[in-house]
């Protein structure tokens, strides 16, 4: 090989690099959308998504039924921050699957990294409650929706706006028209989008799930003595926390938060009826290893906290609801409450990933 051959095979060489390095781009870009669809079918399935073990079918509204389209565009919008004010903050910033859709703060921070006053709940088993928020102010899943994204101190936006940003994004339009069958979009269908999304969040077939299905090792021993004293007529843990979803959807006062000079009163902000001052909704226990900080401030850190606020009979108020009351609980005991509260933990939302692309 002479000079001159060597340069041109050397400017051959530099050549196919050059034009290769912008086809493998391409290629592996190809590949992420690929391994995309294969997910998001995963995801949403035709008929709904997979109930695990221990839960029920779903029943859902007669105006707003599954489909898989819409609960795809649900996910894509339950993520994308343009649905706050300056594009920061997304459903997912309070509600992360990181966190078991909840965030892991005392109290919610929304954009310009303002603070709320409340504990982000999960939004995993929504899907078998009526009222919404911890003073169920929103009647439905669908009137929750439009909720944070008009608070001032979460997303701060209007929905006016919301349908602007979104109407102006091609990608949206095309989903939302494929959807609802209209050319423009609204709040409504938003609402719609998110909510069908929000009830394929679920969590079933925990170890405590196992156990009543006939596994009579799913549960260890600690576990099950404090599945006892749950169900026990001296705890009656289960007279709120009950059914599949550990929750009777009603509101009670435990005392939480009612020793400060100026108590939330929850759902008495709603009724302005004097026996719900201080109250707040029964939350469900699915998953509750995985949600903390607990209850409607966040001013419980861990489980054995909870455990412990309970056994010294909650917070004394003039409110407070009849079944919490000293328990006198060994610490032995107590340890089985909390090892019980952790055989909660199950499945069914851990497939849920964030998209990574969005419409453009
Ligand atoms: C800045 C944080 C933040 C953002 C953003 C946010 N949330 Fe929340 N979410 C909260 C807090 C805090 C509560 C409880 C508020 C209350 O009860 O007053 C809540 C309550 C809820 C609930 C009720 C759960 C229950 O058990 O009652 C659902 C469902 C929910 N959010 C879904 C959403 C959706 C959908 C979006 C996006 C449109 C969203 N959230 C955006 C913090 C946030
Ligand atoms: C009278 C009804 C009632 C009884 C009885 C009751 N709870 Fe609760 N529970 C609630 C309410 C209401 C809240 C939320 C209170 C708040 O945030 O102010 C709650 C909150 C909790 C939480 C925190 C949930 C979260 O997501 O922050 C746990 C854990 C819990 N309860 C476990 C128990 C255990 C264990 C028992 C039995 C020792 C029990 N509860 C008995 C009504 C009840």
């Amino acid at each position: 090989m002479n000079r001159h051959q060597r340069t041109r095979l050397l400017y051959f060489i530099g050549f196919l690099l050059i034009f290769s390095l912008p086809l493998a781009f391409a290629w592996h870009s190809a590949a992420a959308d690929d391994e995309d669809a294969e997910l998001v079918a995963k995801m949403f399935p035709p008929d709904g998504p997979k109930i695990p073990l221990g839960l029920v079918p779903i029943i859902y509204p007669p105006d707003n039924p599954y489909s898989a389209e819409k609960a795809e565009l649900g996910w894509l919008l339950f993520f994308d921050k343009r649905l706050s004010i300056d594009g920061t903050v997304s459903c997912a910033s309070c509600h992360a699957p990181e966190h078991a859709f909840s965030n892991g703060e005392a109290v919610a921070t929304g954009v310009r990294g303002q603070k709320g006053t409340r504990n982000s709940p999960t939004v995993i088993n929504r899907a078998y409650s009526v009222e919404q928020f911890w003073d169920g102010r929103a009647a439905t899943l669908e009137e929750q929706v439009k909720g944070p994204i008009a608070n001032p101190i979460e997303m701060a936006n209007t929905h006016e706006n919301v349908v602007k940003t979104l109407s102006a994004i091609p990608g949206y339009r095309q989903r939302f028209k494929k959807v609802f069958g209209k050319d423009s979009i609204d709040i409504d269908d938003v609402a719609k989008a998110i909510a069908t999304f929000e009830r394929t969040v679920l969590s079933g077939n925990s170890p405590y799930d196992r156990y009543k299905n006939g596994d009579k090792d799913a549960l260890t021993e600690s576990q099950k003595a404090g599945m006892e004293i749950f169900f026990s007529n001296e705890a009656r843990c289960d007279s709120c926390h009950e059914g599949i979803n550990f929750t009777n959807g009603m509101f009670a006062n435990i005392g939480v938060g009612m020793d400060k000079p100026n108590p939330d009163l929850g759902r008495y902000n709603v009724t302005k009826r004097e026996q719900d001052k201080g109250a707040f909704k029964t939350p469900t226990l699915r998953e509750i290893a995985r949600t903390g900080p607990y209850m409607h401030d966040g001013s419980m850190k861990t489980l054995e906290e909870v455990v412990e606020h309970y056994n010294k009979g909650g917070i004394k108020n003039p409110w407070l609801h009849q079944n919490v009351r000293p328990l006198k609980l060994t610490d032995e005991q107590k340890k089985n409450l909390v090892d019980f509260l952790k055989a909660l933990s199950g499945e069914g939302w851990q497939h849920i990933r964030a998209p990574k692309n969005f419409p453009k």
